[in-house]
């Protein structure tokens, strides 16, 4: 269906949880996150039934997002079931990797046709200092293993980080000579963790585009986050992300559901709409999504209004 504004909203995200098995410095404090009460997260069954709605609103693509949804039990179960709802055709995840390649065959014959991976370095201790947990081998088999069984386009997320990963970029930028990736370097986000390193480790896709004359510009396709490059011999794409710069809230073709059960219709919106106490009544569950759908906000307001910054962490927004 359309938005207030006349977008066609086609797309869900949907964040299977809040919690995660790393700690990026950027994103998820060292302690991790307060445990919820089992009752406040949304159950299997009633992620399904927003879907349905959805589906019958118009909605036909999903992504499951976290935290990190591999460390969700019978997450393959949601998948399949998801796969199976008239009107859904598009089912992707974004995930750490971590778990991904022993579960990647699984979830392709459970319905998953597209991966999103988080990778910010190519070094084994870098990676173990970012992550604070993680090892690079289970993302880099993950990536290989994807490749291997047609998930495709693999998608890569990079966060630049001014002294921490800046140095890497070229090396990152050369995993599409050797790959089909789609390898996207997202800008910080001053949100939660991030603050912490915004002032001095922000970096602007518009600076790596400059200093890459190399880049060749592909342009953006309509609701897509990223603004696409490629390299003139590489078999795979470069793409900038600019959440901060509104780039692509003209286009914008997605609302987001939250853990807890509430519709987050923007990134950065404060406002969410509590749709869980409609669970039990088909319609009203739809009027309550499509209400959602219908306040969307225009644009966020972030460039001119720092204080407008979700107040969330984006291992509960989910990216
Ligand atoms: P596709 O479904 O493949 O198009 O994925 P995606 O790029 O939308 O998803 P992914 O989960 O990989 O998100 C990558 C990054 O895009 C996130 O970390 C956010 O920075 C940014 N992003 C995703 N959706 C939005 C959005 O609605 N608004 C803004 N401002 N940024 C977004
Ligand atoms: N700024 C930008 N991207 C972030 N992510 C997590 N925290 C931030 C932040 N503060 C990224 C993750 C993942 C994507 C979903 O969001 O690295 O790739
Ligand atoms: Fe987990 Fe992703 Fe946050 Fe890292 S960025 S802590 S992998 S949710």
């Amino acid at each position: 269906m359309k938005d207030g504004w006349g977008r066609d909203i086609n797309y869900i995200r949907i964040s299977v949880t809040d919690r995660c098995n790393l700690r990026c410095i950027y994103c998820m404090p060292l302690e991790g996150v307060e445990k919820k009460e089992h009752d406040d997260i949304l159950r299997h069954e009633d992620i399904l039934k927003i879907v349905k709605c959805c589906a019958k609103l118009g909605i036909n693509k999903i992504r499951l997002t976290g935290g990190e949804p591999l460390i969700v039990k019978d997450i393959d179960r949601l998948i399949y079931e998801i796969s199976k709802v008239e009107g859904i055709y598009d089912i992707g995840i974004t995930t750490n990797g971590i778990l991904l390649k022993d579960m990647a065959g699984d979830l392709k014959k459970c319905g998953l046709k597209r991966v999103n991976i988080s990778l910010d370095t190519l070094d084994e201790e870098k990676f173990k200092k970012i992550t604070r947990r993680g090892q690079l081998k289970n993302v880099l088999d993950a990536i290989e293993e994807c490749l291997r069984i047609g998930l495709s386009p693999v998608k890569i997320n990079t966060v630049l980080i001014r002294g921490i990963n800046d140095n890497e970029i070229e090396d990152i930028m050369n995993l599409t000579r050797k790959y089909p990736l789609d390898v996207r370097f997202i800008e910080l986000m001053p949100i939660g963790e991030g603050e912490k390193y915004y002032k001095d480790g922000f970096i602007s896709s518009e600076e790596i585009i400059k200093n890459h004359k190399s880049l060749i510009p592909l342009g953006r396709k309509k609701g897509e986050t990223a603004e696409n490059y490629k390299l003139s011999d590489a078999i795979g794409k470069i793409g900038f992300i600019s959440p901060l710069s509104c780039k692509f809230c003209d286009s914008c073709n997605r609302i987001r559901l939250t853990s807890t059960g509430t519709i987050k219709p923007c990134l950065h919106s404060e406002k969410e709409y509590s749709i869980r106490e409609y669970l039990n009544s088909e319609d009203m569950l739809l009027m309550a999504i499509k209400n959602s759908i219908l306040n969307k906000p225009k644009e966020h307001y972030l460039e001119e209004n720092e204080k407008s910054f979700s107040k969330k962490m984006m291992f509960q927004i989910g990216g």
